[in-house]
């Protein structure tokens, strides 16, 4: 494996007194997992990189034991001491490194990857921002002086990103204290610039910060856009059907009048065979030659509703529920554009889930192609309870 060439250092070395949870502040929880632990995990959506803990010299241990693949080093008495000892730790291969507080725990994936994308872009200094909504004002003590104009304010975020070289410049020259790596790095005469930052990569500081981050978890969680140990499963599933003029059709459940219909022991219904099958195969259970019988006299002309709702009973029996199914009819005809909402909204209260329909002809080939029957394939997501 080829070393990464992003680099991403974590200060956590931080005492937290403002948060005074007894604890260095990265190693408060938040739920059942550390806010480094929550930080980490957002970092493991983005490309490849070489990560650097820097935690409080009591708490190396502590860190090793969170840190999977990362590198952990000792922090100092500053913040900026912290990013110091943690650029040192970076390896050769890294070109773009980003500064990152571990206090900011919850911040997106997405805006790690913007950072990256625009250090790479732009070959400048690039931080994150948001923009300040609060009127500001500029006062002496308790005397307001003036109202500031807030349309050229940003607030600023992390993971700030830099060019390693000029940022390992600016880090040996820096003899004063920066309240941020841009700080130090414009000090040094170099550019940056800002790309959008998120609500959620908002820093935690003191108590009610953390009141705050209790709440967007659990919120996570309960959306289910947290999916930490849920159980997902895909299934596919494929039917033909040969057309049969004699036959009125019978597709998605719907029934099309003036159509060539389709041949089969059942009503031929393909596009519901199909995500029976899908079903069938997410959740373990085999297929549907196997579950009905394409024999079974209690099948003969049966109507895709009956497939689909047997089969449904029999997903949700083994423990699953559905999340969505999407399905692709390949053929000459028919033609779904007219009814697809009719056809997708059917399906879906038959599956009790979204069901989405596409369809498309094979260009003339194959038994598709030359109009002898219809293929439908079908997709199915289910989740374990
Ligand atoms: N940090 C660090 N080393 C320091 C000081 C701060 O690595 N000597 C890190 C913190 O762990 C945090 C980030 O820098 O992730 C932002 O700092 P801040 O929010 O101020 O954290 P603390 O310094 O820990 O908190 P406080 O200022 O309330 O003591
Ligand atoms: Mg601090």
């Amino acid at each position: 494996m080829t070393d990464p060439t992003v680099g991403i250092v974590v200060v956590a070395a931080g005492s937290g007194t403002r948060l005074a949870a007894g604890i260095p502040k990265a190693f408060a929880t938040v739920g059942a997992q550390t806010i480094l632990e929550h930080c980490l995990q957002g970092l493991s959506h983005a490309e490849s990189a070489q990560v650097v803990i820097v935690a409080p010299a009591e708490f190396m241990d502590a860190a090793r034991n969170l840190a999977g693949t990362a590198t952990v080093v000792a922090g100092g008495d500053t913040r900026q001491a912290s990013v110091a000892a943690g650029l040192a730790a970076l390896v050769p291969a890294v070109d773009v490194v980003l500064v990152h507080d571990a206090a900011r725990a919850f911040t997106p994936g997405s805006t790690i990857d913007r950072v990256v994308a625009a250090v790479r872009e732009t070959g400048a200094g690039v931080i994150p921002s948001l923009p300040v909504s609060d009127t500001i004002k500029r006062v002496d003590g308790t005397v307001v002086l003036e109202t500031v104009d807030r349309s050229d304010l940003v607030h600023v975020q992390t993971p700030q990103g830099f060019p390693r070289a000029a940022l390992d410049r600016a880090y040996a020259e820096a003899t004063t204290e920066y309240t941020d790596d841009a700080a130090l790095f414009t000090a040094a005469g170099n550019t940056v610039s800002l790309v959008a930052g998120d609500a959620l990569a908002f820093k935690i500081t003191t108590p009610a910060d953390l009141r705050r981050a209790e709440q967007e978890l659990a919120e996570a969680t309960h959306e289910g856009t947290s999916n930490v140990g849920v159980d997902f499963r895909t299934g596919v599933g494929m039917d033909v059907h040969a057309y049969d003029a004699s036959e009125p059709l019978w597709l998605g459940g719907l029934y099309w009048p003036d159509e060539v219909g389709l041949s089969g022991h059942s009503d031929g219904d393909a596009m519901c065979h199909a995500i029976c099958d899908a079903l069938l195969s997410a959740a373990g259970l085999g297929d549907i030659g196997g579950r009905f019988g394409t024999s079974d006299p209690k099948f003969a002309g049966a109507h895709g509703d009956v497939f689909i709702g047997e089969t449904v009973s029999l997903v949700e029996g083994a423990g699953f529920t559905v999340g969505n199914v999407s399905v692709q009819l390949i053929a000459n005809g028919p033609r779904l554009g007219a009814r697809r909402t009719e056809l997708e909204s059917h399906l879906s209260s038959l599956v009790g889930a979204p069901v989405s329909v596409a369809a498309t002809t094979s260009d003339g080939l194959g038994f598709t192609g030359k109009g002898e029957g219809v293929a439908v394939i079908a997709t199915a997501l289910v989740r374990g309870r």
